[in-house]
């Protein structure tokens, strides 16, 4: 039972849990035993609707058929080889042939590798030091992006992470999100190897980019030659198939992808311009290797999941659901509230009227969201058990799940306040 298991991981895992949002569900994280569609089960056999799906990758639902026989597939030839195998090319063709973009690539393990690897890049093809990110903006859990950073850092009051050498943090530039004047003041001033951004937050509850914001960035670095970063590991395969610079038609010069990009198995891309990307090793003198670099049953997931997205109704049917959530949201809620929502990612800020940046978000009212959490738990709906991050439909999510969460949510709302 996950009483029983809590007890025993405090004893082996600092906080007992081995990511620090998952020990945020009160009284302790329930178990969970397997997952089915838009559903997971947990140790004491209850069903839960699921709007965390592994914080983001499992687009398509639990345990996806298609995807699961493309993975038993390569799990019967072996797994692990140390020498390319078919999946990778397949899997980095069919992503440049939805982003760009991506002219070439380099397959690591998360989102964190990914955005290291693209500073590095961005550093290394540049010959300068300084990077600028933004308030609130999550990268992933190394040096160069713990600085004013979102999600669970946000979350356990350490946005600039204990351990960070100070001569880093003097490396990195932070503005406002959605502050174009920042950002034009800062590179005006001082060269910047790169600007990296999530075009869509996803890391402080869900923050779209104003109108006008990403293509702003995009004339400020071409005009003062700093590259940009799309950090497209949430909104990569999730906002449409070509990404956030899709739905928004703005290139960066490098993008990172994770999550979706995996089925859900582990994985990192960093991509972009051909002669940013030859820098890397072996053909250019930016360092990269990996023992399970381009692992193959994360390839095969990926181009598994890619197939369906490439003939389907996937994305209609996840934003179908999302909508269906926030109007009840909206319909329900009594209190001062604003939802923001981009395609199947949104999340709802109680108490505030206006969250377009990160010190907004951290004014809305925490615990009104956490009893939010709590009471749809009950009800049999899991929703992440913190404001820093996002909630996400897939394509699992079809009508029967949104008229049970619509009533779950009724239901739900009258413990806010
Ligand atoms: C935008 C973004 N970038 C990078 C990361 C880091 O990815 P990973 O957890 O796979 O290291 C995350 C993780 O949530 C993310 O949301």
């Amino acid at each position: 039972m996950s009483g029983e298991l809590w007890e025993v991981a405090k004893s082996l895992f600092p906080g007992g849990v081995n990511s620090p949002v998952r020990a945020k569900v009160q009284p302790y994280p329930f178990y969970v035993r397997g997952g089915q569609g838009p559903y997971i089960f947990t140790e004491e056999g209850k069903a839960l609707v699921d709007f965390v799906l592994g914080y983001g990758p499992l687009f398509l639902g639990h345990n996806p058929p298609y995807v699961r026989r493309a993975v038993e597939r390569q799990l019967e030839r072996g797994w692990l080889f140390g020498t390319p195998s078919r999946a990778e090319v397949e899997l980095a063709r069919k992503i440049r042939r939805h982003v760009p973009s991506m002219e070439k690539m380099r397959f690591v393990n998360s989102g964190t590798e990914a955005t290291m690897v693209a500073l590095r890049l961005a550093r290394g093809y540049t010959g300068r030091t300084k990077v600028l990110k933004f308030d609130g903006n999550y990268h992933g859990a190394h040096d160069y992006v713990l600085i004013d950073a979102g999600s669970a850092a946000s979350e356990y009051g350490v946005p600039t992470s204990a351990g960070v050498p100070e001569e880093v943090t003097r490396t990195v530039s932070v503005c406002p999100y959605n502050d174009l004047s920042c950002v034009q003041k800062i590179l005006s001033k001082e060269d910047h190897a790169a600007v990296i951004v999530e075009p869509v937050m996803g890391n402080m509850g869900v923050i779209p980019p104003s109108k006008g914001f990403l293509s702003g960035l995009r004339e400020i670095c071409s005009s003062t030659g700093t590259l940009l970063i799309f950090d497209e590991v949430i909104t990569g395969f999730r906002l449409s198939i070509s990404g956030a610079q899709g739905l928004f038609g703005v290139n960066p010069d490098i993008t990172t992808l994770g999550k979706i990009v995996g089925g859900g198995f582990p994985i990192g891309v960093v991509g972009g311009r051909k002669e940013i990307m030859d820098q890397l090793t072996p053909s250019g003198p930016v360092f990269n290797a990996g023992t399970f670099n381009a692992h193959p049953l994360s390839m095969a997931a990926g181009v598994a999941v890619i197939e369906q997205l490439e003939n389907g109704n996937h994305h209609v049917v996840a934003e179908r659901a999302a909508k269906a959530f926030v109007d009840s949201l909206d319909d329900s809620l009594k209190l001062t509230h604003v939802v923001n929502r981009v395609g199947s990612m949104f999340q709802v800020f109680l108490g505030v009227s206006e969250v377009r940046n990160a010190s907004q978000a951290r004014k809305a009212d925490r615990e009104a969201y956490l009893r939010l959490h709590s009471s749809l738990l009950r009800e049999g709906v899991f929703i992440p058990p913190s404001q820093f991050e996002a909630l996400f439909t897939s394509a699992a999510h079809d009508q029967d799940v949104v008229d049970f969460v619509v009533r779950a949510l009724r239901n739900a709302v009258r413990s806010v306040g």
